[in-house]
């Protein structure tokens, strides 16, 4: 167990993350692990009350006060241009320099998974998504806006030192991370599409041959991104260690999310090692499920027992999980994942599980 109290910032954001974020606090205090919550009201409210997005040294504050970050999801209808999702989402993820996205993809149980015969020591992958660079940085631009010669650029941007290290990150949780039956991983997958986009292609294929020999007991494989689509859904027990680009990332991560259950099952964490890190459900805002106690808080709650395994927690995230198996088992869930309750009930159910167990 972490020996000092370690402070957590909390951000619940929009949409159903004012709902999922609350019902995974209550899940962490039930494991009476020794932390300090400390709530940030940024998001959509916030913008449109005051025009805020970011406040004035906001991330400094989060890299230097905080052990780690805790979100929710950002995105509003009522803001069209979802400048606020962007300054606080990629902003943290680009200026706190948490350059590997880590989304684990692990069935808990046979009935969540759409594919038939399949049993939870089939899926039990992960994705590590660079989540720097890419087309996310925006750059390029618009050009001769609104007429008919208009022409808009997206440049996608690969850094030799941004491929090399969200490579040898994937390499290195091979090394240390075992899959839930415990058993060693074996295998980093690079998925890219360098068959067409052959500038960056060649930069992440020269760079995970070199970085791929300076671990020679992990097998390095390939897939272009559309074969590995196939892949996932056709046989994902060959999946371990996947690793990709920004954008590739963000999709292949939704199909695993289809795999485990839905997004309300998937989660996250935005790692730099050695610095303060975020963690956040897959899933986004879910305007259309908030404020109706419907959204699955499932997805929130393992990233919180992700987050306190960074933090060096041990046993409590075990707890934690097992008690979320339970609670998918038991059908204490809400009905994305067939279950017949809330939002909260379900969480007090795993709250109540985690605190007696
Ligand atoms: P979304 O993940 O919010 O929702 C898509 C659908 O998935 C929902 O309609 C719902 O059917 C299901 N779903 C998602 N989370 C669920 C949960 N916890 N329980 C049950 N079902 C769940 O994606 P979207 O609709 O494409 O985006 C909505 C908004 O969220 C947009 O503004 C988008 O930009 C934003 N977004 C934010 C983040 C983030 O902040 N990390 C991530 C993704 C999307
Ligand atoms: C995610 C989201 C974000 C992304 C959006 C909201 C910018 O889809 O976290 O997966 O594309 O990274
Ligand atoms: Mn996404």
């Amino acid at each position: 167990m972490a020996s000092t109290k370690k402070r957590i910032a909390v951000l619940p954001g929009d949409g159903i993350g004012k709902e999922v974020i609350p019902a995974a606090l209550e899940v962490i205090e039930a494991s009476g692990v020794t932390v300090e919550f400390t709530h940030f009201d940024w998001g959509a409210d916030r913008y449109l009350a005051d025009g805020t997005t970011v406040p004035t040294d906001g991330f400094t504050t989060l890299a230097g006060d905080f052990n780690a970050v805790f979100l929710g999801a950002f995105g509003d209808p009522r803001v069209k241009t979802n400048i606020h999702a962007k300054e606080i989402l990629l902003g943290m993820r680009f200026k706190m320099d948490l350059y590997a996205n880590v989304r684990p993809v692990r069935l808990l149980d046979p009935s969540l998974c759409p594919l038939k015969g399949i049993e939870p020591k089939d899926v039990d992958f992960v994705v590590i998504r660079e989540n720097t660079e890419g087309v996310y940085v925006d750059s390029g631009g618009i050009f001769k806006q609104g007429t008919a010669d208009e022409l808009a650029v997206q440049e996608d941007i690969n850094t030799r030192k941004g491929v090399e290290r969200i490579i040898r990150f994937a390499f290195e949780y091979c090394k240390s991370e075992k899959k839930s039956d415990g058993s060693a991983r074996t295998r980093v997958l690079l998925c890219d599409k360098s068959n067409a986009m052959t500038y960056a292609g060649s930069l992440w294929q020269r760079v995970f041959k070199e970085v791929s020999a300076e671990y020679p007991h992990f097998k390095a494989e390939h897939m272009y991104v559309d074969a590995l689509c196939t892949q996932m859904v056709r046989d994902p027990r060959q999946l371990d260690v996947i690793v990709t680009n920004n954008m590739f990332g963000d999709i292949i991560s939704d199909l695993g999310a289809g795999l485990q259950g839905g997004l309300g099952m998937a989660a996250s964490g935005n790692i730099h090692p050695g610095k303060t890190s975020m963690f956040e459900p897959v899933h986004g805002s879910a305007p259309p499920l908030a404020g109706k106690n419907v959204a699955n808080p499932i997805g929130a709650i393992l990233t919180a027992a992700m987050m306190l395994k960074h933090l060096g927690f041990t046993m409590e995230p075990s707890r934690i999980e097992a008690s979320v198996l339970e609670a998918v088992r038991q059908k204490q869930t809400t009905a994305d994942v067939g279950g017949t309750v809330g939002t909260r009930e379900s969480a007090d159910w795993i709250a109540k599980r985690v605190a007696g167990s």
